[in-house]
């Protein structure tokens, strides 16, 4: 199953399931089919040739760059928000959104190939900053992609979490790539800034949890010492 594949958001990053799993899978694929549903009002026109290929990359960008920012948004509005109910609904179909970005950037891809046509054309391209930015940000989530499932999860344990934290580095490597290659800056710049203001928002917290681990630490190292 797809959302089964690209749980690149996945809420239990310790691989365990909840109780409601199986309700969960399906009201995630739900809503992956939901955002996609406008995908192939971008991709059919090209296809019945209707429109040049390169129409479709602006709104397939947009769409993926837009999902990223708010998959990764919906921890720290949590922060903020704690008792907003759809924000918590949106924390239980994270995955889907995180695939869903990953799906448009996918048919980005797939559109950019044929609107260019010629593979040296795309090879000599990934020299300009502006297109190596995409195509890294492109790797990195297909390597969320890869190996958000199960096996992974079990395989890689707590190294899981930090792998999925480079998903943050696919969106600032998103960002530079929009704000290189399109006129108006705004939409890049405002995206961008945001998401750096929600995660400062994080940092009390992750300073308070750090502290207490090396406090639990010390005190574990004197009761030793102390035994000894
Ligand atoms: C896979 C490698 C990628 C390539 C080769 C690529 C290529 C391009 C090209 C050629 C454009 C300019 C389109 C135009 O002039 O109309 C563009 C625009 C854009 N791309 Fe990518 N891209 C890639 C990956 C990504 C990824 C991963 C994202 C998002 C996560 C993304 C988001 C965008 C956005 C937001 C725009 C600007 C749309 C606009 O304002 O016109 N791209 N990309």
């Amino acid at each position: 199953m797809l959302q089964e594949q690209w749980a690149i958001w996945k809420i239990m990053p310790t691989g365990k399931r909840d109780s409601a799993g199986s309700i969960d899978a399906t009201a995630n694929g739900l809503v992956w089919a939901i955002l996609m549903l406008p995908a192939p009002l971008f991709a059919v026109p090209p296809i019945l040739g209707l429109q040049p290929w390169r129409v479709a990359m602006t709104p397939t960008g947009v769409a993926s760059v837009g999902l990223l920012t708010v998959a990764l948004a919906i921890s720290p509005l949590l922060l903020l928000f704690p008792r907003s109910s759809s924000l918590l609904w949106l924390v239980r179909h994270r995955r889907a959104v995180g695939v869903a970005a990953f799906s448009y950037a996918a048919l980005h891809l797939a559109v950019f190939i044929p609107a260019v046509g010629r593979l040296d054309y795309i090879l000599l391209g990934m020299a300009y900053p502006s297109m190596w930015t995409g195509w890294i940000s492109f790797a990195l989530l297909a390597l969320l992609a890869a190996t958000s499932n199960g096996l992974s999860l079990r395989r890689l344990g707590v190294w899981w979490k930090q792998l999925h934290r480079i998903a943050y580095v696919a969106a600032l490597l998103a960002y530079g790539h929009w704000l290189l290659l399109t006129s108006s800056t705004g939409w890049a710049a405002y995206c961008g800034a945001t998401l750096t203001v929600l995660q400062a928002l994080r940092l009390p917290q992750w300073y308070a949890t750090r502290r207490k681990h090396t406090g639990s630490i010390a005190e574990t190292t004197v009761s030793a010492s102390r035994r000894l």
